[in-house]
């Protein structure tokens, strides 16, 4: 098996980052190595919030792992995942040189870190035909070989087209690319997909990563906590990476409670209403004489052709309905993307457009 390591950029590989106070791994009961003030502000409320926060709190990296059957030292945590695509890009391609491979149209955070690193971006569009969009991994391995790439992203259950990846056909790419390039799964809907996680796989695959996150089934999207997934030698050169005490001690106390035997309870029983609703409102907007096409989805969302999709975004906005225009994404210049809301949320959808259709 080859290491990761060895796709980490050469200036990387040993740099040992920032030493902050947190990570000095001394003891005591007197601090007085951080310049903080050794009195709480009066707001505090028990918080400790005059001391910065552990850079990776032990008890949220064991909270993580245990939700995502993985070793704590296989989580790094981030502020939200978007920070986790950022520090890979930033510690794995040198600039003008490594590229990344996307598959548009798809979440635009790759493309914006590759740009401020200066990465070069490869793009293998998706294929879109009768059964909906799919990757062509066979191109996606043939672009990432042939331009020399550090990285490839694979959005699974994919943002804003809604397929997902065969979990088999992900790890045949990982296999072919070892050694090479780093695989990214990105699930962050994992959780209202019918495939189960990559995450387990990272043992046995070094250049496969998953990336997760708090803010979507888990409705944690202001805490700000996202993870990656990956070899262990990996995590740890991403540390070094990252800014000083990225985990504000308020979001980790959130996610901690939020990560409860009875919270994830509850966020099971929401992912399984917003399945049901995904459906429902699936066949509810087929039945629009306004819609063209509805895309089969695996997240919380649905992609919706329409016929006139100015009209259909209007007509939502004015029922108070704010929908994701998508019409400046490649191949989806009459699309809207809509998250599946509650119940009631979804009925407007369904009210203002059928209204809208009578109108027009
Ligand atoms: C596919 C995908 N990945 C990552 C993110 C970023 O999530 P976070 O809030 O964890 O930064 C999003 C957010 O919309 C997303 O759609």
């Amino acid at each position: 098996m080859t290491s990761p390591i060895s796709l980490v950029r050469d200036d990387l590989r040993a740099f040992a980052g920032y030493s902050s106070a947190r990570r000095a791994g001394v003891t005591g009961s007197v601090w007085l190595n951080a310049n903080e003030s050794s009195w709480c502000n009066p707001a505090d409320g028990g918080l400790g919030a005059n001391r910065y926060p552990d850079p990776q709190p032990a008890a949220l990296r064991e909270r993580l792992a245990t939700v995502y059957g993985v070793r704590a030292e296989q989580v790094l945590v981030g502020r939200g995942s978007d920070e986790a695509i950022d520090l890979l890009v930033r510690a794995l391609c040198e600039p003008r040189r490594d590229s990344v491979v996307v598959s548009p149209p798809v979440f635009g955070m790759y493309a914006v870190s590759a740009r401020l690193q200066g990465a070069p971006l490869v793009e293998v569009p998706l294929v879109d035909d009768a059964s909906g969009f799919r990757s062509d991994l066979s191109a996606v391995g043939d672009a990432a070989l042939n331009t020399g790439a550090k990285l490839v992203f694979v959005c699974s259950p994919a943002n804003p087209t809604g397929q997902a990846v065969a979990p088999a056909d992900i790890l045949a790419l990982a296999r072919r690319l070892e050694g090479r390039c780093l695989v990214v799964v990105d699930e962050a809907y994992g959780e209202y997909c019918d495939q189960p996680s990559l995450a387990p796989h990272i043992d046995q695959q070094p250049n496969l990563a998953v990336l997760q996150t708090l803010s979507k089934a888990h409705a944690l999207a202001a805490a700000r906590i996202g993870c990656l997934l990956a070899a262990p030698e990996l995590i740890a050169v991403l540390r070094n990476c990252q800014a000083p005490y990225p985990l504000p001690s308020p979001c980790v106390q959130l996610a901690l409670a939020g990560l409860s035997e009875p919270a994830l309870a509850q966020t099971r029983s929401r992912v399984i209403t917003v399945r049901a609703e995904r459906e429902r409102l699936h066949h509810e907007l087929l039945d629009n004489a306004g819609v063209r096409r509805v895309y089969p989805s695996q997240g919380n969302f649905l992609l919706v052709r329409f016929h006139d999709a100015e009209a259909a975004f209007q007509t939502l906005l004015a029922a108070g309905v704010v929908v994701r225009d998508m019409r400046a994404s490649p191949q989806l210049g009459d699309a809207l993307r809509i998250s599946i809301g509650s119940p009631a949320e979804n009925d407007q959808v369904i009210q203002a457009l059928a209204t809208g259709r009578a109108a027009a």
